[in-house]
């Protein structure tokens, strides 16, 4: 099948399989490595990105599942606050080994964009669907809460 969809602002017109999982698509036909394949099976939340706004696994999509014309978003995006959340993480020590970040940024990036303002408990449940392993997760709070106060500011 052929399918036209936008990736991070830019227009792709590819082949694909009915059966190819998004993860697939974006890393291995895109090359946008960037999303992480963690559990592959739709339980840590590293292969996190947006469609159309909403975060998903991208390892349970199938591309028979992405409506023709899509708007997705991976951590490669050049969005504004994905960059800052980016800087946020990386002065905060958020991120350890990596693999969940994309997904972290990409899960609060949904969720400060909807509620800017979110309060502890609700960034907690907005990022209760991505598993990290190694920071006990007070760094990456502490990254999402400066993001926050950055975007006040402005
Ligand atoms: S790799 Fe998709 S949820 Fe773990
Ligand atoms: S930084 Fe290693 S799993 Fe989160």
């Amino acid at each position: 099948m052929k399918i036209e969809i936008i990736v991070n602002g830019v227009v792709y017109r590819e082949e694909t399989s009915p059966d190819q999982r998004l993860l697939d698509f974006l890393r291995d036909d895109l090359g946008l490595k960037g999303t992480k394949k963690g559990c592959d099976q739709g339980e840590c939340g590293a292969c996190s990105v947006l469609l159309n706004g909403k975060v998903v696994n991208s390892c349970l999509i199938l591309m028979a599942q992405v409506p023709e014309r899509s708007e997705i978003e991976t951590i490669e995006s050049s969005d504004s606050l994905i960059l800052s959340l980016q800087e946020s993480f990386i002065e905060n020590g958020a991120a350890q080994c990596g693999a969940c970040t994309p997904g972290m940024i990409m899960a609060s990036s949904a969720l400060l964009r909807e509620k800017p303002d979110a309060n502890l408990n609700e960034i907690r449940e907005g990022l209760s669907g991505v598993i990290c392993r190694c920071t006990g997760y007070q760094k990456i709070f502490d990254a999402i809460k400066d993001t926050q106060r950055g975007l006040v500011q402005k």
